[in-house]
């Protein structure tokens, strides 16, 4: 069953003898990392990792960042050594064969699309947020919340109209470019300093007490959900093959942009929990109540009421903090910012997803009409449109905290086993030519195998449910379609790209007789 691994050499060599220049340096793909990383984590999910683990959520924030750190040290190696597109996934067929890769692939479905959804939704909070704050127009329930969601709504339609004009924009064939991504950093950048210079002054230190009122199973879980503000960063490690000097930019990119973020989170969330606290809202009785559920929302419904809004109850928590303590034009111009970031984060998920069905389709494990690509666009439209319509219906009914968890547990997943890949191809594949490799892997690695399974097992029990299902889904299309499709599996062997940095490796023929040396 593990015995279909796709050779090395087969991946490396080149059909296209496409070989893409390298530009990047440290500097562009920290901006790159950055881009990618901030957004609705930060911008809206704050609020329930306050509900979870009240101001303790400084010490999820850092667990969170560590996990990714180490995470993304092991990603680097794999995404140098194999430079193609597709990553963990890529990584997993080349490491530990066709099922893994397979359930990996699988698995960043939830990490990419449910991620793009989650996105979508805490674009919506931010413009329902504006209209309302800003034109002082309130939007009924039912077209702003989801089906799904504790409030009660119908259809997210703020949160369709984004996901669909995005997946429009992809099939036209936009693509971040450099100039504007660096735009919207600058946006996303200025919009939390702004925060943390307004936020910060007025912070009291009372309001850090109890620091930990759910204890350490509060911050674990917060953890495991704030992950998803982290989530992003494997956008660096995919311009492997257009990095300079990867053994040198590949980590201080990687590296770089968590570190910012993470220096980032922490201060833009201590000014929130200094500057009006972040304690959980309790029932009637005491109990704790859990984050995006039916109770927490009739007991802010109750506060609200009687013209409290604590922080854990807020859509769109930074915003609210900063109309708070009485910046209400800058909360606006937070929201504003927001609203004209977090699309670009659809973007960069919704590109991810397209390009990772796009390579298990050219490996026939899925049908290989997915594969085609528009005469006029030259981009895979089908499964672009695919995909669109599949985030768009998760953005439409179900709430951010929902999604956010979802797409977590399929990340964790897939960096989990891009680790292992790691692990076994130091073994496997020692004199393999690395650019960039791990440091001091054999702590790293295992480091990045427990993070993940720590975070992952904190998750909430239905988020775990909803994985092993999706899992299982996945186990049943792979026996009756992939498994019998697969071109590793038929002997067809396709190649790609190479790496232009990688010394000669000649390549063994093919079945066939044709040999990739000529
Ligand atoms: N890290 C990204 C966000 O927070 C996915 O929106």
């Amino acid at each position: 069953m593990f015995g279909r691994v796709k050779s090395l050499d087969a991946i490396l060599a080149t059909a296209e003898k496409k070989s893409l220049h390298r530009s990047l340096g440290a500097f562009q793909l920290t901006m790159l990392g950055v881009g990618a990383i901030i957004g609705t984590g930060i911008f809206v999910l704050t609020a329930e990792a306050a509900q979870k683990a009240g101001p303790g959520m400084l010490i999820s924030f850092i667990i969170a960042g560590f996990v990714c750190a180490v995470a993304a040290l092991c990603y680097a190696e794999m995404a140098s050594m194999v430079p193609v597109s597709g990553s963990a996934y890529t990584y997993s067929y080349a490491s530990m064969g066709e099922i893994v890769a397979w359930i990996v692939g699988w698995a960043l479905i939830l990490e990419y699309a449910i991620a793009a959804s989650a996105v979508s939704v805490g674009w919506s909070n931010y413009f329902v947020g504006l209209v309302q704050s800003g034109l002082g127009l309130e939007l009924p329930t039912f077209f702003t919340k989801g089906a799904f969601a504790a409030v009660g709504g119908g259809i997210n339609l703020p949160a369709v109209v984004i996901a669909l004009l995005v997946t429009g924009l992809l099939v036209l064939g936009t693509k971040e470019s450099a100039m504007f991504n660096a735009v919207l950093v600058v946006i996303k950048v200025v919009a939390l300093t702004a925060f943390v210079v307004l936020a910060v002054p007025v912070m009291k230190m009372e309001n850090f007490e109890p620091f930990a009122p759910l204890g350490f199973g509060g911050i674990s879980a917060a953890a495991a959900s704030i992950f998803f503000a982290y989530v992003g960063f494997d956008a660096v490690s995919t311009a492997a093959e257009e990095t300079k000097n990867p053994q040198r930019n590949m980590p201080i990119g990687l590296i770089g942009s968590l570190v910012i973020c993470t220096i980032f989170y922490l201060l833009v969330a201590s000014g929130a929990i200094g500057a009006v606290g972040a304690q959980p809202v309790f029932g009637a009785a005491g109990e704790a109540l859990a984050a995006g559920s039916k109770e927490l929302q009739q007991q802010c419904a109750a506060l609200a009421g009687a013209g409290n809004v604590p922080l854990v109850c807020s859509d769109e928590a930074l915003a609210h903090v900063l109309r708070e303590i009485g910046y209400v034009n800058v909360g606006n111009l937070i929201g504003l910012a927001a609203f004209l970031a977090l699309p670009s984060v659809v973007l960069m998920m919704l590109f991810g997803q397209t390009r990772i069905f796009f390579v298990m389709a050219r490996d026939g494990l899925l049908p290989e009409g997915l594969a085609k690509v528009h005469p006029k666009f030259h981009t895979p439209h089908i499964v672009t449109m695919i995909t669109g319509v599949f985030v768009t219906m998760a953005a439409a009914f179900f709430p951010v905290g929902q999604l956010a968890d979802i797409s977590n547990s399929g990340t964790l997943f897939a960096f989990m086993t891009v680790a292992i890949g790691v692990l076994i191809l130091r073994r496997t594949a020692p004199d393999r030519h690395r650019p960039f490799r791990t440091p001091i892997v054999w702590l790293v690695g295992p480091a990045a195998i427990l993070g993940c399974a720590y975070l992952f097992f904190n998750l909430s029990g239905y988020t775990e449910l909803m994985f092993l299902g999706w899992a299982a889904v996945g186990l049943v299309v792979y026996f009756s379609y992939g498994r019998r499709k697969s071109h590793v599996g038929r002997g067809l062997v396709e190649v790609h790209e190479r790496d232009t940095d990688a010394p000669p490796q000649p390549v063994a023929p093919l079945p066939g007789g044709i040999d990739l040396n000529d």
